[in-house]
């Protein structure tokens, strides 16, 4: 590709960070043609021997240590036996197996059979037969459990025989890894010695029978301990591990923007105060209103707040971010934003997480191709890696969501404009309840109908949007009604990111504050941007719990961050 010759040309024999795409992303934003093609091309999928296990260190948990002792057990049994293997100096660390290890190799568990192991977790299900009884003991690391047989020969049997260990409760096993007679698993374990841990109450509510998802957010701390949202923890966690990835092999630097700020990035009003004014938790259901310092015309007096002013939990960190992108190029944000909106709905949260990558030197076909390639590797990265999940998830939560995102990592997204979205809309053989006109802001229906039914469950970006419905920031274009700006469909969630070139000349954003009636003197830093050395740059933001849905198949958002806010609900 002669393009990519000349970017690999052009390229410094300096050992900067970038890479060859860099540069031919820098040269696409002097490009003529607005339609550049994937200038972020999937990064190479990770070879096999990188998805094997890794060793784990952890601290040797005092609690256990004690049942043990109470247990008669000694110490040194419980430690694996080849605790250095890696040579590393492990002191009071330990390295423990867990389920995953033993069960998720190609063999599923058979090459450890007849070793001596050690397994900890929490009883699923319990089953006593005539002779023998059986424990599903599951630790988190998997979905598996571990199936643990037990003769009423097995050291501290006493504690099963009792109904000590039911349902819900912590216990110890040591025993033998066989081959498994039944054909749910490859291995199981052969109980010697079993500890109660930690015994659980009769009303421990999570009990094999199935329970609905709403009565499981009023336990949202037992919750963890189910097949769905233990796998969902999971996919999350590998989610936010390779959104690290791909942006750290990228270049870009991660930036902790703050949580406390005194700026509206959105402009929608839709903060959340954050004030001394009001007394503590303790006493704020005792403070009476005329507490609240006031000023001599029955405003608020802010002077007297903790920061002097009126200051509040960020809706995004994108602000912070391009200060950053303005020094070091290329960065990223991924922390938790909020927002006030009353919005009762399955795709939003008063607190959820946002990923937000800042690109200097670049304009809205770079940003597009970065969301792209990030999108792309993010999902490659989970099917990869958390096969035992997705199966999971493609039998019980959404039949075809692997074919769905497999679809999703190797196929073109679709690029169309506002106008020609608007103009497909109007064409839609659809009784919408928002009516659609040019101008009008998109609404979920509307999103889902282009990416679900007109593109047929593909990935869409929707681009240049009327100015009027979109944030301050966003660079004006040549027909001075629309901005660069661009938004990712997704099938089931619609609007999965939202993102923009910024206006970067100094004159044009000042007369868009202006026009928006907002404080170029509260703005004074981010003004600054553009008198110092401003340069073309882009973003955008990606609701992380948005995209655990995507990945997932999971209906509702408030399944798939652990503690949900939303209106009127704040508990745990
Ligand atoms: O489209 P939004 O409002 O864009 C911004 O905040 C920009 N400052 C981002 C940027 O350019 N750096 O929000 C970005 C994304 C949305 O596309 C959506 O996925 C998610 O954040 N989001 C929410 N997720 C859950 N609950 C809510 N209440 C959300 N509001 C936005
Ligand atoms: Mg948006």
């Amino acid at each position: 590709m002669a393009a990519a010759a000349a970017a690999a040309a052009l390229t410094p024999a300096t050992p900067l960070r970038f890479k060859p795409y860099s540069t031919l992303r820098f040269l696409s934003f002097y490009s003529k043609n607005p339609i550049t093609p994937r200038l972020f091309p999937p990064l190479p999928r990770r070879p096999v021997h990188f998805q094997s296990t890794f060793h784990r260190k952890r601290c040797f948990c005092s609690v256990i240590s004690a049942a043990l002792q109470s247990g008669e057990v000694k110490k040194t049994e419980f430690r694996e036996k080849k605790v250095d293997e890696m040579g590393n100096k492990v002191g009071e660390f330990r390295k423990k197996v867990k389920i995953a290890d033993i069960k998720g190799g190609p063999d599923e568990g058979l090459n450890r059979v007849g070793q001596t192991l050690v397994v900890m977790g929490w009883v699923r299900t319990f089953r006593a037969q005539s002779s023998v009884t059986f424990l599903e003991v599951n630790d988190g690391s998997s979905l598996s459990n571990m199936q643990c047989v037990m003769n009423s020969d097995a050291e501290g049997y006493d504690q099963v025989e009792s109904g000590l260990v039911s349902t819900g409760a912590s216990i110890w096993v040591q025993g033998t890894l066989v081959a498994s007679q039944g054909s749910k698993q490859k291995v199981e374990l052969k109980v010697e010695k079993v500890v109660l841990v930690g015994k659980s109450d009769p009303s421990y509510p999570i009990q094999k029978k199935r329970v609905s998802r709403e009565f499981l957010r009023t336990k949202a701390h037992l919750r963890p301990r189910t097949n769905t949202f233990g796998a969902v923890a999971r996919v999350r966690n590998a989610l936010a591990y390779s959104t690290h990835k791909f942006f750290q092999e990228n270049g870009f630097v991660w930036i902790s923007s703050p949580i406390i700020t005194a700026s509206d990035c959105e402009g929608a009003g839709e903060q959340f105060c954050v004030t001394t004014l009001i007394p503590s938790s303790r006493e704020a259901a005792d403070s009476p209103v005329n507490a609240i310092p006031n000023t001599k015309d029955g405003l608020i007096d802010w002077s007297q707040d903790f920061f002097g002013k009126p200051a509040f939990l960020t809706v995004s960190g994108q602000l912070n971010a391009e200060t950053y992108a303005t020094a070091l190029t290329d960065v990223y944000t991924f922390g938790p934003t909020f927002r006030a909106e009353n919005s009762n709905t399955s795709r939003h949260l008063a607190e959820f997480w946002m990923i937000e990558p800042e690109l200097a030197f670049a304009d809205l076909n770079d940003d597009m191709a970065c969301a792209t390639a990030y999108l792309q590797y993010v999902v490659r990265h989970v099917l990869d890696n958390c096969k035992e999940d997705m199966e999971f998830f493609n039998t019980w939560i959404e039949k075809g969501v692997i074919d769905r995102l497999n679809d999703v990592a190797e196929k073109d997204f679709v690029q169309l404009t506002y106008t020609d979205a608007i103009e497909l809309l109007l064409k839609a053989n659809k009784n919408f309840e928002f009516p659609v006109k040019w101008g009008c802001d998109l609404q979920s229906e509307h999103e889902r109908y282009i990416t679900e039914k007109a593109f047929n469950g593909c990935p869409v970006i929707v681009r240049d949007y009327p100015k009027e419905i979109k944030a301050f920031y966003m660079r004006e274009n040549d027909d001075g009604r629309t901005v660069g700006a661009m938004d990712m469909l997704v099938p089931r969630v619609g609007e999965l990111i939202g993102g923009s070139q910024r206006e970067e000349r100094l004159d044009y954003l000042e007369n868009r504050l202006d026009e928006l009636k907002l404080s170029k003197e509260s703005y004074w830093w981010y003004l600054d941007l553009r008198r110092y050395g401003s340069v073309p740059h882009a973003g955008f933001g990606l609701g992380f719990e948005r995209l655990v849905q995507f990945a997932t198949g999971v209906e509702n958002i408030r399944d798939v961050i652990p503690f949900p806010r939303t209106p009127g609900s704040a508990e745990f």
